[in-house]
């Protein structure tokens, strides 16, 4: 048959479909591109008069737009705009901790031209014709940003076809872009730490194998802060609709954001310095309540280890080759059809006995539990449903969480009033309208499937939500949600699923074990996750490219709220190799969640599958790890207290040295330990940048003048690690898992400054319960002076209530290799040891 044109038909065919598909691309991208230009939608209003009330002022536009800016605290003010009609009385967020401020001192003042709002942290100075907005530091009145054109919506639908919901109307903000401004933060993104000129979309999205520059993937956190000159300040846009952030990509002048629906709604925090905006946006978004001590323990997963004699086999050949392990992963072979809350009872016959046989050897479980909720048939009589039943029978084809679910109005519906039924693990599944406490409290009593196993922590997974009939979410849209009586639909619900779903399993695991601090890890999130889980970053690959991303990944996640993060050790995807797991580990073996993960499909990759050269090194990292604990710990806490994470980007110590501002393959934990990791094959030195002051060789103990790049010894057994002069690092005996021993003796590493000073304050708790929030802590004050030709060492009296007894401290200070062991005394005091 012949086509149009004298063409065969077929080849007609792929031709006119090429155009079709190029066409469509590049109308997508010309979509894309002219969706970027924001200058033409249209703009709020000039400003017609304005109100002021005890927090806020209220400013009324010419076109019934309405502007609120309200003062939360000297540094922190929230802007809430409404474009064409008055802001909505309904106001709330899933986001926000703290929405009850104490209100500081402000004052108005006004011209002809602006109003102007003061605190003694802040100027929010806007103007009334074009309507603009631009903060300044009070006390310099320097600006340290502002509009670069008014406030934007989508009137006459320009957008519409771009948005994934026709119904939304496109709302954005645009601030100027300094000449030599740079950005940080929006969550986990695969890219690297300095954001300047480049993009991003926010829209959770189950992106296993993902690449650099692959966005979105899991996560939403529409938090980024600036710094420019060393001086920086936070933007928290709330909107959970797809949005989507430009650091001057589009524009040499602009960077903006916007979403596709909802409010204008934007928090801006001032620093000057990050960790203070760390610290507010902890206040505001939450702090990360203390994981259990054991989280930061070596752990261990594969999809799946089963039945259970292999979860045994794994941890037996951990101890067999004396390597820690704290935790192994049950992935979701162990449940019964893949039915979160039950168990497969030919896999795991008896999970209570296995995790007591796993208590003896100090590991726990934990297991993955997925959002879809296998649908199926249902139960004739309401009388037959109410038990929580978790044992089924292979063969039952009931299924109790489905029929409670289904019973209870718990499940997701399209607007239709049809069950939403996507495709997951199970075959057709529904998800829990998570926005329904009800449905949240259901979800998280139903964790008594585990916890009366004896399963220490919740693994949440696939809670983008991931949907394989359409992984886009565009078939979600109709999905309605409860969302405190407002019956939204999926393009406002989407990326707050997970941080929902978190919050049930999270407030599940408090009410069956008030004792226990919960500990859960999921993939997807909103800001505020923090909260309520940790994170890990999904399903990597095994190369060196994705190794690379590790680090701004991790340090990125730091700088937007997220401290509890890491990756899957080695690579879950495609074939690792010896070199890289080592290299992988020297990475992992500091960072908050240290768990080696495989796919289903994949090569091996436990510390010992490439042989004794291989897990030897990586048996000294993990080692290494353990001693450390008390100095992860504390530095865990500082980030429980401050928002501070522990694993840092050197531009957080140090941000006002240009040089730290796009460094990717150094971090550092807390202050004081930097690791200039090796994340590239064949490589035996590399380049090193030291921040300005005085650096050790945590292996060498020998000292460097920072300021300057030098070239390091990093063969494959010894990742170049540097201490700060002025620091002590606090390290504990060996163990094979936490609370092995008594953290006895603790030996402090001592790095004297030139002055010949240093000092740190460890914490201690009881690693298990919520007693730390009553002061069941311990801070140690140790600081260390020169005198004469020695050292004087004071332990200063410890605060709190937690005993951990009398113990021995060890004192050595690296610069000599003076060292002096003391029995500490139970009564409180003090204690001062000269070293001479
Ligand atoms: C997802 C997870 C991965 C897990 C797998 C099976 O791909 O990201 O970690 O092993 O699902 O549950």
């Amino acid at each position: 048959m012949v086509g149009q044109g004298g063409w065969p038909s077929s080849s007609y065919e792929a031709v006119m479909k090429r155009c079709a598909l190029i066409l469509c691309v590049t109308l997508g991208l010309v979509t894309i591109a002219r969706a970027q230009d924001i200058s033409r939608l249209e703009k709020i209003g000039s400003i017609a008069n304005f109100t002021k009330s005890e927090k806020s002022v209220v400013f009324n536009c010419q076109d019934n737009s309405q502007l609120q800016v309200t003062v939360l605290s000297a540094d922190l003010v929230r802007v809430r705009a409404s474009f064409g009609k008055p802001i909505p009385s309904k106001d709330h967020s899933w986001a926000i901790a703290k929405t009850e401020w104490v209100t500081p001192r402000w004052s108005l003042s006004e011209t002809s031209e602006a109003v102007l709002i003061t605190t003694d942290e802040l100027e929010v100075l806007v103007r009334r014709s074009p309507l603009l907005v631009e903060f300044r530091n009070a006390k310099t009145h320097a600006v340290i940003n502002s509009d670069q054109q008014p406030m934007a919506y989508d009137a006459k639908g320009l957008l519409k076809e771009m948005l994934f919901d026709s119904r939304g109307t496109f709302v954005a903000a645009a601030k100027k872009l300094g000449f030599d401004e740079h950005f940080y933060g929006l969550g986990e993104k695969a890219a690297r730490l300095d954001k300047r000129r480049s993009s991003f979309v926010n829209w959770n999205a189950d992106t296993p194998g993902y690449l650099e520059g692959r966005d979105p993937i899991y996560q939403t956190v529409p938090f980024y802060t600036g710094l420019q000159n060393g001086n920086a300040y936070g933007i928290f846009f709330d909107n959970s609709y797809r949005s989507y952030f430009d650091f001057g990509k589009s524009s040499q002048q602009r960077v903006w954001f916007g979403a596709e629906g909802g409010e204008l709604n934007y928090y801006f925090l001032y620093g000057p310095s990050l960790k203070k905006i760390l610290n507010r946006y902890a206040d505001l978004t939450g702090h990360m309540p203390m994981p259990p001590l054991w989280a930061l323990g070596n752990q261990q997963s594969r999809w799946s280890y089963y039945p259970d004699t292999m979860v045994e086999e794994v941890v037996r050949e951990y101890r067999k080759r004396d390597l820690p392990l704290d935790v192994v992963h049950l992935d979701i072979d162990y449940m019964q059809g893949y039915r979160v809350f039950t168990w497969d009872r030919n896999r795991f016959p008896d999970p209570k006995a296995l995790s007591e046989k796993l208590a003896r050897q100090g590991v726990k479980l934990i297991t993955i539990v997925d959002p879809g909720v296998k649908h199926q048939q249902v139960a004739k009589s309401t009388a037959q449903i109410t038990s929580i039943t978790p044992e089924l029978e292979p063969q039952d084809p009931r299924y109790y969480v489905f029929e409670q679910g289904l019973l209870n109005n718990y499940f997701q519906k399209r607007e239709s009033g049809d069950l939403f039924i996507p495709r997951v693990w199970p075959g057709e599944s529904v998800f829990v309208d998570y926005t329904l406490p009800a449905a949240r409290e259901w979800w998280g009593s139903l964790h008594r499937a585990y916890t009366d196993n004896g399963v220490a922590g919740i693994w949440n997974d696939m809670n983008e939500p991931s949907d394989f009939v359409d992984q886009t979410g565009r078939n979600q849209m109709d999905v309605v949600s409860y969302d405190e009586g407002e019956k939204s639909t999926h393009a406002k619900n989407r990326n707050v699923f997970a941080l929902l779903m978190a919050r049930a399993t999270y407030e599940g695991l408090e009410r069956l074990r008030p004792n226990q601090r919960p500990y859960v890890i999921t993939r997807a999130a909103y800001a505020g996750i923090q909260r309520y889980s940790t994170m890990w970053t999904g399903d990597t690959n095994s190369t060196w490219e994705a190794l690379a991303l590790n680090i701004p990944m991790f340090t990125t996640l730091g700088l937007s709220g997220e401290p509890f993060v890491g990756s899957d050790v080695g690579g879950f995807m495609g074939r690792g190799s010896g070199e890289l797991l080592t290299r992988a580990y020297q990475v992992s073996f500091l960072a908050p969640f240290c768990r080696n993960h495989k796919v289903i499909d994949g090569y091996d990759q436990e510390p010992w599958r490439f042989g004794k050269y291989y897990e030897d090194i990586i048996r000294r990292y993990l080692k290494l790890r353990y001693q450390l604990l008390p100095f992860l710990y504390t530095t865990l806490e500082e980030a429980h207290q401050t928002g501070t994470p522990l694993f840092r980007p050197l531009v957080l110590n140090y941000q006002d040295d240009p040089n730290t501002y796009n460094l990717d393959d150094e971090f550092m934990i807390g202050n004081d330990l930097l690791v200039a990791a090796v994340v590239k094959p064949d490589v035996t030195r590399r380049l090193v940048y030291l921040p300005k002051g005085t650096w050790y060789d945590f292996w060498t103990n020998k000292k460097y003048e920072g300021g300057t790049m030098f070239t390091a010894d990093a063969p494959l057994e010894t990742v170049p690690m540097f201490v700060r002069a002025g620091a002590i690092i606090p390290m504990g005996p060996e163990m094979n898992y936490t609370g092995e021993k008594p953290q006895d003796p603790i030996t402090f590493n001592i790095y004297p400054d030139d002055q010949g000073s240093a000092s740190m304050t460890l914490y201690e708790d009881d690693g298990t319960s919520p007693a730390y929030k009553q002061a069941g802590f311990r801070r140690t004050t140790v600081t260390v002076k020169r005198v004469g030709l020695g050292y004087v060492v004071t332990a200063g009296a410890p605060q709190g209530s937690y005993n951990p007894g009398t113990r021995k401290f060890s004192f050595v200070v690296k610069s000599t290799g003076r060292a002096r062991v003391v029995t500490t005394n139970d009564s409180g005091a003090e204690q001062t040891v000269r070293l001479n």
